[in-house]
C-alpha cells in the first residue's frame, strides 16, 4: 500500500495508550499504524515529537451577536485560524437563536458565515433562547435528526436566560431526542440583585463583575440544573465550572448515579479575580462568566480534572478586542462592569496551558491530556471515532507536539482577531508544531499553510445513550 503521507518516528498518544509508531495517511484518513509502512508521497519526521489527536474544542464562540454596538473579535476565518495555531483540528461554536428567530433561520445564517471560512472542521451547538412550541415540538427534534445533536441553555443573561419551566421543557426534548444538553449555570436574579446594589453604591469598576456573581450564584444554579435534569432524567453537561462548590455538586450527582458531566476551562486554572482589579479599565480584559475566582478554586478545578469529575477541558473562547469601542471598551462598558462584554479569548492557548501546567508539572498524565482535550469531546458530542483519536479509519487530524519547546506566550503567536491574550508573558513548556486536518497540514512550525476553504462542517451522531461518562 502507498500513502499520501507518513508521519515517521514519533510517539503516538491516545486517551488509552502511548506507543512508538508511524502513521500512514491516505485520502485524509489514517490507514495504517506500524513500522516500515512503505512508500509515501510525503514523509513528516516526528523524531522527538508526540503525535496526538488534534485538539477538539467543544466550547467556542465566533461571530456571535453580543449586544448593541458590540462585535465579537473573531469570525470563522480568524477563529479557526487561531484554533489551528493552537493544535486544534475541530471546533464546536454556538449558533445563537435570537428571540423571535427560528432555529433554522439561525442555522442558515451561521452556515453562511462559516461556509468557505474555516481552517479546521466545525460543528454547531444550538443555543435555545426562545423555546416556543414550534421550536421544541418540531424544529429541535428535526434538527437533532439532521445532525445538530447538542444544545446550550442559559440560566442567566438578559435575552438568553430560560425560566425553570422553560428549562424543564427543553430538557424534556433533549431526553426525547437524545441530544446533549449544555447548561450555563448562574442565578440570574441573584446577579441582577447584586449588580443593582453594587451600582447604587458606586461600585462599577470591572473588578465588581466578580463581586456581582460570587460562588453561591454558580453553586445554586448548578444544583438547580442538576435537580431539574434529574426530574426529567436527561444527561447534562455543566459548562465552564469555576470553583469547588460547583464541582462538588457535580461530583455528588455523579456519585448518585446521575449522568451529569462537567467542563472547566483555562481561565479557572490560571486566572483569579485579582486579574480583574487593574488600573483604569484593564481589568475588563478578564471579564468572563463565571468569573475567575481564587487560588483555592484553581486547585479545586485541577482536582476536578484529576479525579475525572470533569470530562472536558474547553476554552470558552469568546473574544472581544480590548482597545476598541466595539469591544471591552464599549462606551457603556466604561460606565459599569454590567455593560462590559463577557468573554475572553483562549482557543489557541487552551492546549499549551493544559500541557504545560498539567502534564509537564505532573498534575495529569499524557493520556488524560488527550482525553480532556480531544477524545472526550468527540465521544460526548457525537464525533467519535471519526474524530478524537489516532486509529485506522479515523480522520487524519493530528497535532505534532514538541514536548520540550519553551515558549513565552505573546499575542502575536495567537493569530486571532483580538488585540490581547489574557496569558501574555506566560512561560509554557510544550507546543504544537504542526497541525494536520484530514491529512492536510494547515499550520507548520508557526506558519499558516492551509486555506480557509479546507475546514468542513460536520453533522454529528447523537451521543451514545446510557454509556459511561468518559
Ligand atoms: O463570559 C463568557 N463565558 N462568555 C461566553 C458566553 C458563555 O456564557 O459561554
Ligand atoms: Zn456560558
Ligand atoms: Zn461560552
Amino acid at each position: 500500500m502507498s500513502f499520501d503521507t507518513i508521519i515517521r518516528g514519533g510517539t503516538v498518544v491516545t486517551a488509552a495508550d502511548t506507543f512508538a509508531c508511524d502513521v500512514g495517511i491516505r485520502d485524509g484518513k489514517i490507514t495504517a499504524l506500524g513500522h516500515d509502512l512503505g512508500p509515501a508521497t510525503a514523509i513528516i519526521d516526528a523524531t522527538d515529537r508526540l503525535v496526538l489527536p488534534g485538539g477538539i474544542d467543544s466550547h467556542v464562540h465566533f461571530a456571535q451577536p453580543s449586544g448593541d454596538g458590540i462585535v465579537m473579535a473573531d469570525g470563522f476565518a480568524s477563529g479557526t485560524r487561531s484554533a489551528a495555531f493552537g493544535g486544534n483540528t475541530t471546533v464546536l461554536p454556538f449558533c445563537l437563536q435570537e428571540k423571535g428567530q427560528t432555529l433554522r433561520e439561525a442555522l442558515k445564517h451561521y452556515h453562511s458565515l462559516a461556509d468557505g471560512e474555516c481552517h479546521v472542521d466545525v460543528a454547531f451547538h444550538l443555543i435555545v433562547t426562545d423555546p416556543t412550541e414550534h421550536v421544541l415540538g418540531q424544529e429541535l427534534p428535526a434538527l437533532v435528526e439532521d445532525g445538530y445533536t447538542s444544545l446550550k441553555v442559559f440560566m442567566t443573561y438578559e435575552g438568553l436566560a430560560l425560566s425553570d419551566r422553560e428549562l424543564l421543557e427543553t430538557m424534556s426534548v433533549a431526553r426525547e431526542t437524545g441530544a446533549m444538553l449544555m447548561v450555563h449555570a448562574e442565578n440570574f436574579d441573584a446577579i441582577r440583585f447584586l449588580t443593582d446594589r453594587l451600582e447604587r453604591a458606586g461600585n462599577t469598576a470591572p473588578r465588581f463583575h466578580a463581586t456581582s456573581r460570587p460562588i453561591p450564584v454558580e453553586r445554586e444554579a448548578t444544583h438547580r440544573a442538576i435537580s431539574l435534569s434529574e426530574l426529567v432524567d436527561v444527561p447534562i453537561m455543566i459548562v465552564h465550572v469555576s470553583n469547588r462548590e460547583a464541582m462538588e455538586e457535580i461530583r455528588r450527582a455523579q456519585q448518585r448515579g446521575l449522568r451529569v458531566m462537567g467542563e472547566t476551562c483555562p481561565q479557572y486554572l490560571m486566572l483569579t479575580e485579582k486579574d480583574l482589579d487593574q488600573l483604569n479599565m484593564e481589568g475588563a480584559k478578564y471579564v468572563c462568566s463565571p468569573p475567575p475566582r481564587d487560588v483555592a478554586s484553581q486547585q479545586a478545578c485541577w482536582e476536578g480534572l484529576q479525579q475525572k469529575v470533569f470530562s472536558v477541558f474547553s476554552s470558552d473562547h469568546c473574544p472581544f478586542r480590548y482597545d476598541d469601542p466595539q469591544g471591552k471598551l464599549a462606551p457603556k462598558g466604561r460606565t459599569s462592569f454590567r455593560w462590559v462584554p463577557n468573554g475572553i479569548p483562549g482557543v489557541a492557548t487552551r492546549l499549551p496551558i493544559l500541557f504545560s501546567e498539567g502534564v509537564v508539572k505532573g498534575r495529569i498524565d499524557l493520556n488524560s491530556f488527550v482525553a480532556f482535550s480531544a477524545t472526550n469531546h468527540a465521544k460526548i458530542y457525537g464525533l467519535y471515532p471519526r474524530k478524537g483519536t489516532i486509529a485506522v479509519g479515523s480522520d487524519a487530524d493530528i497535532a505534532l507536539w514538541d514536548p520540550k519547546r519553551k515558549v513565552t506566550v505573546r499575542h502575536e503567536l495567537i493569530h486571532d482577531g483580538a488585540d490581547y491574550t489574557p496569558y501574555e508573558g506566560l512561560e509554557v513548556t510544550g507546543w504544537p508544531v504542526l497541525t494536520m486536518v484530514r491529512g492536510k497540514v494547515v499550520v507548520d512550525d508557526g506558519t499558516l499553510v492551509g486555506s480557509k476553504e479546507h475546514g468542513t462542517y460536520l453533522p454529528r451522531a447523537k451521543p451514545p445513550t446510557g454509556a459511561t461518562i468518559p
